[in-house]
């Protein structure tokens, strides 16, 4: 009896000099896009974890609601809103991060916006719109978090790309083309941080039910405003968070998720001429 007793204040002396070395132990994540869809998808699910929640999009109420819905503990949230189409100081918003909880371990880079206009219509201010949320702004918060990642010897970044990041399509030009360039940037970044302990995961959604279409911006940069038939059996935001973190699990580092559309990765890949006429029949909603 006493010696059990003393193994259990051994342990309990044990637990308190580890919280007193590590005091943030919960892990963190920021998501950003949370707001809506596959973003606030996740949200959930990292809610299901019991993790810290950073969550960010433009709008600080929808993201308010989001927590709302969840009922979580509002001590493991922290809300930063801010507009990917400006430039931010983001390690600003990291220091505020590392001020309430001490840590970050993933970022999703999940923010962002569609197009639904033909590449001849498209305003430069337009094309500059998409890249900027698309491509640049990923790029600065990728920047901001590496240097705490590399410190804490271990991170995750997982930037959602696009199946229009494997191939253009029509209406798409300056959003596939944004999506292409993710990957040209984030397999580059991968290779140069992965000795720090730095994942890096990219990931295609192929068609997703989301606002993804109805948010899409056109020609003079108004919304599509429409749910793009496509989108409307697609599979569920739900079900790509879930089959996204999995992955991430098994850690694969590329990989689509989506339903049957995927075929045409692998149609391209091994049938290059198959592939072109196909395309070229698909409808662009
Ligand atoms: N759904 C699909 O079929 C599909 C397919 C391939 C790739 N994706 C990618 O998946 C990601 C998430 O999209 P989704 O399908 O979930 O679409 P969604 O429902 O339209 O959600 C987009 C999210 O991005 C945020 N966002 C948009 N513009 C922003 C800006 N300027 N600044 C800050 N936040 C901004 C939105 O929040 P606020 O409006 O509140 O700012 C919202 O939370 C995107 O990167 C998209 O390209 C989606």
């Amino acid at each position: 009896m006493e010696c059990s007793s003393i193994k259990v204040s051994k342990y309990l002396s044990k637990l308190y000099v580890n919280y007193m070395l590590h005091p943030h132990k919960t892990p963190v994540v920021w998501i950003t896009g949370a707001s809506s869809g596959i973003g606030a998808a996740l949200v959930k699910q990292y809610a299901l974890k019991g993790f810290n929640l950073v969550v960010s999009s433009r709008s600080k109420t929808a993201l308010q609601h989001i927590i709302d819905d969840l009922q979580y503990d509002l001590n493991r949230v922290l809300i930063l809103d801010f507009d990917l189409n400006e430039r931010h100081s983001y390690s600003d918003f990291l220091n505020v991060i590392l001020h309430r909880f001490g840590r970050l371990d993933i970022l999703f880079l999940n923010g962002g916006i569609s197009q639904r206009s033909n590449a001849l219509e498209t305003t430069e201010e337009v094309e500059r719109r998409l890249m900027q949320i698309n491509y640049f702004a990923q790029v600065a918060m990728a920047k901001a978090v590496l240097p705490l990642m590399q410190k804490q010897g271990k991170g995750q970044i997982v930037v959602i790309s696009s199946i229009a990041g494997k191939f253009g399509f029509y209406l798409r030009s300056t959003y596939a083309a944004a999506k292409h360039a993710l990957f040209g940037y984030f397999e580059s970044l991968r290779l140069e941080t992965e000795r720090y302990g730095i994942k890096i995961h990219i990931v295609y959604p192929g068609k997703i039910k989301t606002q993804v279409s109805v948010h899409a911006i056109g020609a003079d940069g108004n919304p599509h405003r429409k749910m793009d038939p496509s989108h409307q059996n697609a599979m569920s935001a739900e079900a790509c968070a879930v089959y996204i973190i999995k992955q991430m699990k098994l850690g694969k580092t590329d990989f689509f998720v989506g339903g049957k559309e995927g075929w045409i990765l692998v149609i391209k890949r091994f049938f290059p001429s198959w592939f072109k006429s196909i395309i070229r029949k698909q409808s662009p909603y």
